[in-house]
């Protein structure tokens, strides 16, 4: 060990042992033991942040380590914020439980770390430079039905929301009729910034954004998704299929059901195509097991 690594190590080590000595001077008399957690207390006790340890606080022990003890051997220790509830205090003896560890992250803070990478995206240069803002998604982060559309359009660019002007009155219309609410499911498109005079996305385009939109998809978790239009359809299915042919049956997006049915903006100028999107919907309550009052 060079003098430099050894120095760094006594400060390490002696920072170990002042967090110790005033958690013993608290009262705390045991810390569970858990694998590999020397680098997250040492970071602690060295006064840097503690996020680096994270992981560690959804451990599980029933292992304890005497704090005595572990001023001299300053290893395996919790990350502070596991002992607080778990920890002995006083002279107990007992192996203390921590508590189990959190299985579901919460979608909302994970959607909301994509949002602030897509908020900073600048993969496709004419589209960060030409866009007002980003325009992420919305809705419930546990929907169990997601509408993937295109890309926003100037409505939504100025406002942020996807699925604001005349084709999102529609789709609320749609929504609707399947007796559901916009808070119920979750929009987004597949491209966040808003193409110049709402030009079709170029293939690069929905490459650079594919992996927010499926992250947001891995963290909701749909049940189904219903793509709106020939673009939301073909790049998530990876398919160059026409929107005609790919209607009417069922798809497969990682273990997810997929349904595709025209979009709204189209369904403007051609309203003779709403009863089609009307039996795609029908199909896709009946999956859903939402019983849809007589029209
Ligand atoms: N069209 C889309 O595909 N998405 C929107 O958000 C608005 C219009």
């Amino acid at each position: 060990m060079s003098e430099l690594q050894q120095n760094s190590s006594d400060r390490i080590h002696n920072a170990i042992r002042q967090y110790l000595e005033s958690l013993q001077r608290s009262g705390i008399r045991q810390l569970p033991r858990l694998p590999d957690m020397a680098p997250s207390l040492a970071t602690r006790a060295a006064g840097q942040p503690a996020h680096a340890a994270s992981a560690v606080s959804e451990a599980t022990s029933t292992q304890t380590v005497p704090i005595a003890t572990s001023i001299d051997q300053p290893i395996a220790l919790a990350h502070s914020d596991n002992i607080a509830a778990p920890v002995s205090q006083g002279a107990m003896t007992e192996p203390v439980q921590t508590s189990p560890p959190s299985v579901e992250p919460d979608p909302l803070a994970a959607l909301d770390r994509v949002r602030r990478e897509v908020m900073h995206c600048t993969l496709c240069h004419e589209l960060a430079q030409t866009r007002t803002q980003t325009v992420f998604g919305t809705g419930n982060p546990s929907a169990r039905l997601c509408f993937l559309g295109e890309a926003p359009g100037a409505d939504e660019d100025r406002q942020g929301e996807p699925f604001v002007g005349a084709a999102g009155r529609l789709l609320d219309k749609i929504i609707q009729a399947c007796t559901l609410k916009r808070e119920d499911v979750y929009i987004l498109n597949v491209l966040k910034c808003r193409p110049p005079n709402n030009r079709t996305p170029l293939p690069e385009e929905t490459a650079n954004c594919r992996n927010f939109f499926e992250r947001q998809l891995a963290i909701i978790q749909p049940e189904f998704i219903c793509c709106l239009g020939a673009v939301a359809s073909q790049t998530l299915l990876r398919t160059t299929q026409s929107l005609g042919r790919l209607r009417g049956q069922w798809h497969d997006y990682q273990g997810i059901r997929v349904m595709v049915t025209y979009h709204p903006a189209y369904l403007l100028r051609a309203p003779d195509r709403k009863r089609d999107t009307w039996e795609d919907m029908k199909m896709l309550m009946h999956e859903m097991g939402i019983e849809l009052p007589a029209r």
